[in-house]
């Protein structure tokens, strides 16, 4: 493939190694070999969220087909907990909203198959004023265990700032703490991709939040959001569908099986975008190889929003076994009208994922040279295409692909298998 070399995954492996040398007890960590895929309060409900609704949220997983695609995490967002820790010190959950407590819901979705995720802070308090795990991460994580949790979000409000630890070293000391609460959770950071963390995170997280929050909108953003990975955020939350995307551009690289860079939660299925809008949404997310955690209703959820989460092509896609997000091709692309994306498949040279994203006007044909993504060795073979939302094939290609009208905000996304 002509994509860069990736003297980063070099950098990375050094790092590991001086973990080594030091004995981190950060190391070992397998749980996320392929990005995880679930579900989660947040975008939906914000924080006003109760049993049954985690409850019939899950029974739906499994009744949609959703649980069988692959999404087995049920995330429980901010709002969970009372608004002070019992006389023991421990997070408590709300005994009116949650009158089974946690391990009450972890019972009822681990009988389905499924695992139960859960939310806390990094600060003295969270974003809404509930209790933080700063100072309290051993017990905090204990108490999780305790519970059968599977699986914590992890965030990074309230309170910290009148202390000098860094967001890396708060966060290093829950990493350490689930580590030692004789429990498998699956730690998921969300520090609104603060001090570039596709740096760090991977020496103690499963995946990391590269931005501040989703937001469901494919091209306005919140003001104050920032277009690209390495320029400082003012505003944290109200990033929409197409920065995302762009902020991946130098991350992408980054992505390696052991620590997902997470593009936020789905907004597939919370009512603001076209078919075609959230077709490129799941197809990016898919592909730069971001967990996928919906964020939508889906006791209501409409039946073509259903239909992209449960596209079995694209879940592969992301699910693949090499883990290697696809990269932006800046000499294919021309910037606010087409992007390409490409990247190699579980067999190395001999399949590939390709996106074509038009972000301009409807009815525009789109050609793609082979020879600007493969190496030279892969040329003069012949492939078949697979188009993965039209769900047809599209024969053998040799040389280029021509996609003809290609909607506005659509993305045209392609498996290629050489024959
Ligand atoms: C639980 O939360 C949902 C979503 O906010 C709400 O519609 C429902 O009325 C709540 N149920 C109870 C019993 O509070
Ligand atoms: C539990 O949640 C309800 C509804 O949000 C709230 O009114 C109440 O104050 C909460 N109780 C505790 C103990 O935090
Ligand atoms: C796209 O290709 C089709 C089929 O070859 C052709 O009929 C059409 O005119 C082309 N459209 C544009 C905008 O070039
Ligand atoms: C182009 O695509 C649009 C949207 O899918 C479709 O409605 C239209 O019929 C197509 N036009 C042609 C000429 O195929």
């Amino acid at each position: 493939m002509a994509f860069p070399e990736s003297k980063l995954k070099m950098l990375k492996n050094i790092t590991v190694i001086a973990l080594v040398a030091f004995g981190s007890p950060c190391l070992g960590k397998i749980s996320s070999a392929k990005p995880q895929m679930g579900w989660n309060t947040w975008n939906t409900f914000k924080s006003h969220i109760n049993q049954s609704l985690i409850e019939n949220t899950a029974s739906t997983l499994v009744s949609t087909g959703l649980a069988r695609a692959g999404y087995e995490y049920v995330v429980i967002d901010e709002g969970w907990q009372a608004y002070t820790r019992d006389a023991n010190g421990r997070q408590q959950a709300n005994s009116t909203t949650f009158p089974s407590g946690i391990s009450g819901v972890a019972k009822y979705i681990h009988k389905l198959s499924l695992k139960v995720g859960i939310y806390s802070d990094a600060g003295i308090y969270d974003c809404g004023f509930f209790p933080g795990s700063y100072g309290y991460e051993e017990l905090d994580a204990k108490t999780y265990a305790s519970w059968g949790v599977d699986y914590l979000k992890y965030d990074n409000c309230g309170g910290f700032q009148a202390n000098t630890l860094s967001a890396q070293e708060r966060f290093t000391i829950m990493g350490n703490s689930l580590k030692n609460s004789g429990r498998d959770i699956f730690y998921s950071l969300c520090q609104w991709g603060n001090q570039f963390p596709w740096f760090w995170a991977d020496q103690f997280s499963d995946s990391y939040r590269m931005s501040g929050d989703i937001t469901s909108s494919f091209a306005a953003d919140k003001s104050g959001v920032c277009k690209t990975a390495y320029c400082l955020n003012t505003g944290y939350a109200g990033v929409s569908v197409l920065t995302m995307i762009r902020k991946m551009r130098e991350i992408s690289g980054f992505q390696a099986p052991g620590s997902w860079a997470d593009m936020d939660m789905l907004e597939i299925g919370t009512g603001t975008m076209t078919e075609f809008e959230e077709q490129t949404h799941f197809s990016f997310w898919a592909a730069l190889k971001s967990p996928l955690i919906i964020g939508a209703d889906i006791t209501t959820i409409s039946k073509s929003s259903l239909a992209i989460l449960l596209n079995k092509d694209a879940i592969a896609i992301s699910q693949d076994n090499a883990g290697v997000a696809a990269s932006y091709l800046p000499d294919l692309s021309i910037e606010g009208s087409v992007q390409i994306w490409a990247g190699p498949l579980s067999t190395g040279n001999s399949k590939y994922v390709i996106l074509a994203l038009n972000e301009g006007q409807s009815g525009v044909n789109i050609t793609i040279p082979l020879n600007g993504i493969f190496k030279p060795e892969n040329l003069g073979a012949r492939y078949k295409a697979r188009d993965v939302w039209d769900r047809k094939n599209l024969g053998t290609i040799e040389s280029d692909i021509t996609l003809t009208n290609v909607s506005s905000h659509q993305t045209k996304l392609l498996v290629l298998s050489r024959e």
